[in-house]
């Protein structure tokens, strides 16, 4: 998968793509591309964002400097999924995680202050997705959570096995997982529960369905 974040702050994601999952799919069955609205800004002195027509606080993500980062990157208009990540957008779910790490190529767009002129979102992207109902300073942060939620449903990026029986799953209806444990067997008069002590593998299983939350 070919997955291209702008943003101002790059660099931002350095700390992630150091982090397995990510760092064991990158390179392979993820491209993981930055780019800087500000290294294809049309405006003199790299502005990329400005002051709210109508007036009022905080400053508005350009759309000429959006559009022309999408032009110089992709040659015009792109063809596939470009998503702007914002308040207003659908919620992120495991099932919209699911759906966006089947494309070939995935465009993440993140603004900052008061957010995109709302023309990018009409008519320069596909999609709007909201990481969840509240705000954060900017859009760095979701791009995260996005590229780690798709990167761990690429192939290779868990070890056999791992990645089906998790929270939200299918094989888990949607549910949340069991409970894990692991030694001492008891702490602080906290016992692990027997029947993951005792090496019967049809108890334990049974076990866990019983605590599929
Ligand atoms: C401070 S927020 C803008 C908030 C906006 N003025 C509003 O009231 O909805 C700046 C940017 O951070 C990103 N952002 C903040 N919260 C987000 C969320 N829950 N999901 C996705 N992006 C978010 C978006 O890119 C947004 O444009």
């Amino acid at each position: 998968m070919q997955l291209d974040v702008f943003t101002l702050v790059p660099h931002a994601f350095a700390w992630l793509t150091e982090q397995r999952p990510l760092a064991s799919v990158l390179g392979g069955e993820l491209d993981l591309r930055l780019f800087n609205y500000r290294d294809f800004t049309p405006l003199r002195a790299g502005e990329v964002d400005d002051d709210p027509y109508g007036g009022g606080a905080g400053m508005v993500l350009r759309v000429d400097a959006v559009a022309a980062a999408l032009d110089a990157v992709y040659g015009g208009r792109p063809t596939h999924r470009v998503v702007a990540l914002t308040p207003q957008g659908r919620q992120l779910t495991q099932e919209v995680v699911e759906e966006l790490a089947l494309e070939e190529r995935l465009t993440l767009l993140s603004a900052r202050y008061e957010g995109f002129d709302e023309r990018i979102v009409e008519h320069l992207c596909t999609d709007s997705i909201s990481i969840g109902p509240y705000v954060l300073s900017n859009g760095d942060l979701p791009a995260m959570v996005m590229v780690d939620a798709i990167a761990r449903r690429l192939p290779g990026a868990l070890s056999e096995g791992s990645g089906e029986l998790e929270s939200f799953s299918a094989d888990l209806e949607g549910k949340l997982e069991y409970p894990h444990y692991t030694r001492p067997a008891e702490f602080r008069g906290w016992p692990v529960p027997d029947v993951l002590l005792s090496g019967d593998h049809a108890r334990i299983e049974r076990w866990r369905k019983e605590h599929v939350r």
